[in-house]
């Protein structure tokens, strides 16, 4: 693969490469996502990210799990009822009930996905499914089949595919290809892979799934290593063409792919990988904090690519730098991935004008009556604070300490 040309260090959406087989980026941060602890939305929370989510460029927002409880089902329903753009996709297991009430809650879909997945692995087969491989594979077929007749977009998902054998994941991937599916997701369940393996698994598939050149392949990877996203673009390298990711990398135990990083990655080195998706990056940065808002769960400072240090150059040589070129210490410009432009520095001479500006370029709308109360708490903590970063604002928005 190339090289990134080491004289033009910065992307920008000009420089993206344009490719006809683009990564289609698959956001799970309404189902993986919420399902983490700390990180649960109630029904308009889930419906405003969704459209945030659309108005990003996600080309399939898995809207939640219809079987799960009836909250999930009516939150999945609207999302399909609301988007137009997006494909919204709801997770089944391969059983006939959810297979039917997932087709239901997608109804009003103007494009829908059935998510099927069904463990695969030696260790899930003997202690979660008790099923042979012969039983796993009949198992799929058959909701492969059930899903089709009802949603022509159907995925299948081997869970815990990186510790499946290889000729078992390309048997089964084999079988549900021929019964429908068209997207065969190989997800690392448990963060377990390294990305050298990930990419000889994604190469080896294509070289032996029959009928692989039908199909999409896709990545999804938990971090429970902190290998998520670089597994996620080794799998990319080797020929996946759809990530599975959420919003700030949030999700099961550590979480799953950061879809921001994948993003940004793809496209500060697109000479290197050579493929792009569809996001509109200036959007990355307003989702990120929505995210957040809708949470109530702040990002550490050091996050990459949203993180409120990210864009921070706070050491003498690294300052000197980059007043000579900006190039020498950032590799992508703060507006490219959408932190507002004006970056008002607040401190304990700012009006209550600037600080609604700030908050709203961050996401928060308080109304009259909420914003006297930050404002008050704001300068308090000015005259405490020399300085007051997006950080400190969130936790006042939230209605938090900001020292704690
Ligand atoms: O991690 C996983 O295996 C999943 C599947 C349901 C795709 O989330
Ligand atoms: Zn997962």
């Amino acid at each position: 693969m190339n090289q990134q040309n080491p004289t033009s260090p910065r992307a920008t959406d000009d420089d993206r490469v344009a490719v006809d087989d683009h990564v289609r980026v698959f956001d799970t941060t309404l189902r993986d996502g919420e399902q983490a602890p700390g990180f649960s939305m109630n029904r308009s929370q889930k419906i405003r990210l969704a459209h945030a989510l659309e108005e990003l460029g996600v080309d399939v927002i898995e809207a939640g799990f219809p079987q799960a409880s009836p909250d999930d089902f009516a939150a999945v329903a609207q999302i399909a009822g609301e988007l137009r753009r997006s494909t919204v996709c709801g997770l089944s297991r391969c059983l006939p009930g959810d297979i039917e009430t997932t087709a239901r809650a997608l109804e009003k879909a103007k494009s829908a996905r059935i998510h099927l997945f069904l463990s695969t692995s030696p260790l899930h087969r003997e202690h979660k499914l008790g099923m042979s491989k012969q039983q796993v594979i009949d198992t799929a077929v058959d909701a492969v089949r059930r899903a089709r007749a009802l949603c022509d977009d159907v995925e299948f998902s081997a869970e815990d595919a990186l510790r499946t054998e290889h000729d078992f994941l390309a048997e089964i991937f084999s079988a549900v290809l021929d019964a429908g599916a068209v997207t065969l997701n190989a997800p690392d369940t448990v963060g377990y892979t390294t990305p050298t393996e990930v990419a000889e698994l994604f190469a080896w598939l294509r070289a032996n799934v029959r009928g692989a050149e039908r199909a999409v392949f896709s990545a999804h990877c938990h971090d429970d290593l902190g290998l998520a996203v670089a597994n996620s673009l080794a799998a990319i390298g080797a020929g996946a063409r759809q990530v599975e990711c959420t919003i700030n990398g949030i999700g099961e135990r550590a979480g799953n792919a950061a879809l921001e990083e994948i993003v940004m990655a793809l496209r500060v080195r697109a000479p290197h990988y050579a493929v792009d998706t569809r996001i509109d990056a200036r959007r990355l940065y307003p989702t990120s904090r929505l995210l957040s808002r809708l949470t109530g769960q702040a990002l550490p400072r050091n996050k990459a690519v949203v993180g409120e240090n990210a864009f921070a150059h706070e050491s003498g040589i690294h300052q000197h730098g980059m007043l000579k070129h900006r190039g020498t210490y950032e590799i992508m410009r703060a507006e490219d991935v959408g932190v507002p432009p004006s970056r008002l520095v607040l401190g304990k001479h700012s009006g209550r004008h600037a600080l609604r500006q700030r908050l709203e370029e961050l996401g928060y709308t308080p109304d009259e009556d909420r914003l006297g109360v930050i404002f008050d708490a704001f300068k308090q903590l000015a005259d405490r604070k020399r300085e007051i970063h997006d950080g400190d604002l969130e936790a006042l928005a939230l209605g938090r300490d900001p020292d704690q």
